[in-house]
């Protein structure tokens, strides 16, 4: 057995047990990967495998630069795994990724970071020839990292039309991040970018809907409240799964864990609030009572935290002074998302917030936890046990949000999808 080699899903290459132990010393004990070892399909003859004689150098980078698995969960899976573990194991390592609006203040850190990623093999840039800079050129650049992914920049014109332009872009794409669009500038709130962000929303998710429909599209462009809803009845409308449209809230959640980790004096890394409702003003709910290390935080400084959390977008819109809103951040939040979901793909579940079609409460959506898996969204989870304070709080959340939501709604009954 000690000879044998097995594919770790996570990246598609295939390794000895003693290769595995090595690789995950120190993330999780020998009992756990020895059953994550148990789930694990035979290295034999074909395909990634031809990868195995580089792995064994490579173990001590691997160790580091993997994101997290659980072996446990992997152990208990293993029936199931069983069935399913050729699809699984094609995926792994073996992604396309797309992220339009690519040339820009997200995408381009967005793009490097989904380059990085060991699971994209192939990775399309798009942007208009309106771009600060090419995308062939942030192709070119991000091209010559030494990583397995391959870069292709797309570019067209103002005035064309995705649908018309983006076919080998999106042809085989699993995930399509969608960063394109106006930012805000200072003294504009989000919703304020509505018409013109939908208008552009529409045009790439119609080319989504006819080259990648069963791709899971990622929509950061703002409003997020309400062009989510306006892009999933879209969908709806042309007979697709509205769930494959996901608005990213991730940004949320990652400032919530560190502004704690910063009260607390705690590493955030091991801090996890889940941001409810939506992503604009008040709809911004984080839930300090249900991370175990927030819910420390003294009562009466939970009000204060909790506007921070909401008014963190507009500080860093004030403080680039007209030049952009979050960009690092973002491209931070939005590969840890695209990365969970990637995850969710390959059988490993992953829950994370965002917003999405939703009947968690009475609003037709509504961001939560969100379990991913094989499909993209595997199940939209409750919101959980809230105290006093939020509970008041989710009222104002909603009451905003209503008004959000009835836009992206009105927008999807006077509009259509593109081609
Ligand atoms: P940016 O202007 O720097 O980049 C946007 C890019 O989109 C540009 O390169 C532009 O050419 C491109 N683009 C516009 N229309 C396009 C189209 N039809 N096809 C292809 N590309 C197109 O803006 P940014 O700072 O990257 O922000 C992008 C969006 O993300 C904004 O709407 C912003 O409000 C939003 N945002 C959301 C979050 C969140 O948490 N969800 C966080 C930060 C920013
Ligand atoms: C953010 O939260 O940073 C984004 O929504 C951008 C913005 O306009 O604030």
């Amino acid at each position: 057995m000690v000879a044998e080699k097995r594919i770790d899903p996570t990246d598609g290459q295939a390794y000895t047990y003693n290769e595995l132990l090595g690789f995950y010393k120190g993330q999780y004990s020998k009992q756990e990967t020895a059953a994550y070892w148990e789930t694990l399909r035979a290295a034999k003859g074909k395909g990634k495998e031809s990868a195995a004689p580089k792995v064994k150098a490579k173990a001590k980078v691997k160790a580091k630069a993997e994101p997290k698995v659980e072996p446990k969960a992997k152990a208990k899976v293993k029936a199931k795994a069983k069935s399913k573990a050729k699809a699984k194991v094609e995926a792994a390592g073996n992604f396309k990724v797309c992220v339009i609006g690519g040339a820009g203040g997200i995408g381009q850190p967005l793009s490097m970071l989904m380059a990085l990623d060991p699971n994209v093999k192939e990775l399309s840039v798009v942007d208009l020839n309106v771009a600060a800079v090419p995308p062939a050129g942030v192709a070119a650049d991000l091209g010559h990292l030494e990583k397995k992914s391959k870069v292709v920049g797309y570019v067209y014109d103002v005035g064309e039309k995705a649908v018309d332009k983006l076919e080998e872009a999106l042809t085989g794409c699993n995930i399509v991040l969608i960063p394109a669009g106006m930012p805000r500038k200072p003294g504009q709130s989000r919703d304020d970018l509505f018409k013109v962000n939908a208008d552009i929303a529409k045009g790439l998710v119609s080319a989504c809907a006819k080259f990648c429909p069963d791709a899971i599209l990622l929509l950061v462009v703002n409003p997020v409240n309400s062009v989510v809803p306006a892009m999933a009845e879209l969908y709806k409308k042309k007979g697709l799964d509205p769930l494959k449209i996901v608005g990213v809230t991730t940004l949320d959640v990652v400032r919530a864990n560190k502004f704690v980790g910063e009260v607390l004096g705690k590493n955030p890394n091991f801090i996890n609030v889940p941001v409810i409702g939506g992503h604009a003003g008040t709809t911004i709910m984080p839930v300090f009572s249900q991370d175990k290390v927030a819910s420390n935080i003294d009562k009466d400084k939970i009000p204060d935290l909790d506007k921070k959390v909401q008014d963190a977008g507009t500080e860093v819109v004030s403080a680039k002074g007209g030049k952009g809103s979050a960009t690092l951040s973002m491209a931070y939040a939005g590969a840890r998302l695209a990365k969970s979901v990637l995850a969710g793909l390959m059988g490993r579940k992953r829950t994370e917030c965002a917003y999405v079609a939703s009947t968690v409460t009475d609003l037709p959506y509504f961001a939560s936890k969100v379990q991913f898996g094989e499909g993209g969204v595997s199940k939209v989870l409750p919101i959980g046990e809230l105290n006093e304070y939020e509970t008041t709080r989710l009222n104002e959340a909603k009451d905003q949000l209503k008004k959000e939501i009835d836009s992206g709604l009105e927008y999807a009954k006077s509009n259509e999808l593109e081609g």
